[in-house]
């Protein structure tokens, strides 16, 4: 069994997941977080905590993550960094074998992004433009990903 864990702010991670678990056997879990993220002072906030890879609090307190055979971790990119939650979800929890997946509004990532996201897990990164993902053949590309 597989684990996809994602965090949204506005649905975009959460559709990668599901569409990404129509090919994966896996459970999809959201990694939530007592912020508030919404409007344009969730945004500044959101963009601030990023930049500075704040600790974010989160919910998920107990999975033994080694009853899954490859952990998928969505994120989108915040400030050219992937979002400050999932960051010290992978930190706190040794997640650096997982799979990471970012999104991101830019068409792909620029020099400063693919910079700011290196080692953050040992697998090469996968980057996606939002708009890539609203395409109706997505679903059949997904797989070509990894
Ligand atoms: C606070 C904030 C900062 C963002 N910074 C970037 C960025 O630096 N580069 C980029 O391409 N997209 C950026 N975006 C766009 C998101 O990465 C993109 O819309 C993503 O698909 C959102 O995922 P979600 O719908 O699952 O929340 C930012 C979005 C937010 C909310």
């Amino acid at each position: 069994m597989n684990l996809i864990l994602y965090f949204t702010r506005s649905g975009t991670c959460k559709k990668v997941s599901e569409i990404l678990s129509q090919t994966i056997d896996s459970e999809v879990l959201e990694l939530k977080d007592n912020m508030n993220w919404r409007g344009l002072l969730g945004f500044i906030k959101g963009g601030y905590h990023s930049f500075k890879e704040s600790r974010i609090e989160y919910d998920i307190k107990e999975i033994d993550f080694s009853n899954y055979d490859q952990i998928y971790i969505v994120s989108p990119i915040w400030a050219s960094k992937v979002q400050p939650t999932i960051r010290t979800f992978i930190k706190e929890n040794n997640l650096q074998n997982a799979q990471l997946i970012l999104v991101q509004g830019m068409r792909s990532p620029n020099e400063n992004t693919i910079r700011n996201n290196l080692f953050i897990t040992r697998k090469k990164t996968v980057y996606l433009c939002h708009k890539e993902v609203y395409k109706t053949d997505f679903n059949k590309n997904i797989s070509r990903l990894f």
